[in-house]
């Protein structure tokens, strides 16, 4: 077993180079199948989710090239199979942009039910409702879904929900489907764009990624031949920025668009901290102890939930009571535990917590009970007195490249021990 041990505290200064954004990319991955050839995908993120991704499309039949740690070239052309392997699509969540990608290239497809960080109940309705809209059927039986379609036709489809999982999902069943699929109330993440941008530039006609209606004229075919750049990730950036903040400490953030940092930028500003915005990089200094604030999580250009924990810490530490109201997942406050474990206090209750600030937090043993969690722990010990030991770091292998290495370059003591 590994864990992180974390000497602090440390003000972390220097910079930071961000990679590319994870939840772009596990869906890109996946949409290569709709391709009948070869490209090239670089800026990818060096974590485990990508592997297992690079893994599935192997047991399909794409073949994969490493070029670097970031870069590998799919070749596509032989897509043997379609039945994903159980036991790897079951370990993570983007595994079910394998159904939208092989609907549309193979027209059938039997994979598990996904997996993924344990945030409360994660249905999947909106993605099975859209794949039956265009067409498909689908069936759940013991833990794997049967979805199958003779031919996927064009359907305006509105979403009862804003899902960015549903509205990549359907984008990928209908690019080659015959007319114009309609996407209402559709999620606007800025990794939505970015598999829109890839399935454009592969040859796809997809209009309106980013707004709230996506437009998707069906085409006969992809191409092959492309090389593309994943987006550099928006939560890892908002990660430091965070960090940069708990610790009072003076980050430049490389390679990251400001405009996706807008709504942490916004909050960094309102408990004290200072941002200098230069478009593809961003500073972010603090040198007194935060300010309180209250926080919701929204759909993109809200809050984003996946750095709600990492914001939990800067209000642990902060000046006076503030409020957090997590409005998309059920359960993502089991980070709050750990940090009252640090000195931290914190109740709370469903989906809303209470952040009563206190001066500083204390080095404890604490447990990483999902990816964005395992994050703000990190953050937490940086900025804590004392020895932190974090566990379960599988939880944070598997969306954050290096962690320990980017926090030890801006000066964390961080060390990964094998027990
Ligand atoms: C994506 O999950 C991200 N994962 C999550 O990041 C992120 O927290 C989430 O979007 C919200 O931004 C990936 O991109 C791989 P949703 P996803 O569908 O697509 C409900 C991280 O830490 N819903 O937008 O699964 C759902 O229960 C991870 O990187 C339905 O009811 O999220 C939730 O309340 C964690 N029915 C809300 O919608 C559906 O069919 C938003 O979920 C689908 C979703």
């Amino acid at each position: 077993m590994e864990k992180l041990v974390i000497k602090g505290p440390t003000p972390l200064k220097g910079e930071v180079t961000i990679s590319g954004a994870k939840n772009a990319a596990v869906a890109i991955l996946p949409a290569t199948l709709l391709i009948d050839g070869v490209c090239t995908i670089e800026n990818l993120p060096n974590i485990s989710d990508i592997k297992i991704s690079c893994e599935i499309l192997e047991q399909l039949g794409a073949k994969i090239t490493w070029n670097n740690e970031h870069s590998i070239t799919i070749d596509t052309t032989n897509i043997t199979t379609t039945k994903a392997p159980l036991d790897l699509t079951s370990k993570f969540r983007a595994s079910y942009y394998i159904i939208g990608a092989m609907l549309g290239r193979k027209g059938e497809i039997e994979v598990g039910m996904p997996g993924g960080c344990k945030l409360g109940a994660r249905p999947i309705d909106q993605h099975i409702k859209g794949f039956e809209m265009l067409g498909a059927t689908v069936n759940l039986e013991k833990g794997t879904i049967y979805a199958k379609a003779k031919k996927l036709k064009a359907a305006p489809i509105y979403m009862d929900i804003v899902s960015v999982g549903a509205t990549i999902n359907v984008m990928l069943a209908s690019v080659l489907a015959k007319g114009t699929t309609t996407i209402d109330n559709a999620a606007k993440e800025p990794h939505i764009v970015d598999v829109a941008n890839f399935l454009n530039t592969m040859g796809a006609d997809i209009r309106g990624a980013g707004t709230d209606v996506i437009k998707i004229n069906g085409v006969e075919k992809l191409n092959g031949g492309c090389t593309y750049s994943v987006v550099p990730d928006q939560i890892e950036a908002g990660t430091f920025m965070l960090a940069a903040v708990a610790t009072r400490g003076d980050l430049t953030l490389k390679n990251c668009i400001t405009k996706h940092l807008e709504s942490i930028t916004a909050k960094i500003v309102e408990v004290g901290g200072n941002v200098e915005d230069n478009g593809d990089s961003i500073r972010i200094w603090c040198n007194k102890r935060p300010n309180n604030a209250n926080i919701k999580t929204l759909p993109y250009p809200g809050f984003p939930t996946d750095l709600q924990p990492q914001m939990g810490v800067v209000l642990a530490l902060a000046n006076g009571t503030s409020v957090i109201n997590e409005s998309i997942w059920e359960s993502r406050f089991q980070y709050t535990e750990e940090l009252n474990k640090m000195g931290a206090k914190i109740t709370a209750q469903g989906k809303t917590a209470f952040f009563e600030g206190v001066k500083k937090l204390y080095g404890a043993p604490v447990y990483s009970s999902d990816l964005r969690a395992g994050a703000a722990l990190v953050i937490a010990g940086t900025a804590a007195e004392g020895e932190t030991e974090i566990y379960n770091l599988e939880h944070i292998d598997r969306g954050y490249e290096n962690i320990e290495e980017k926090f030890r370059k801006i000066g964390a003591k961080i060390e990964r021990v094998k027990e």
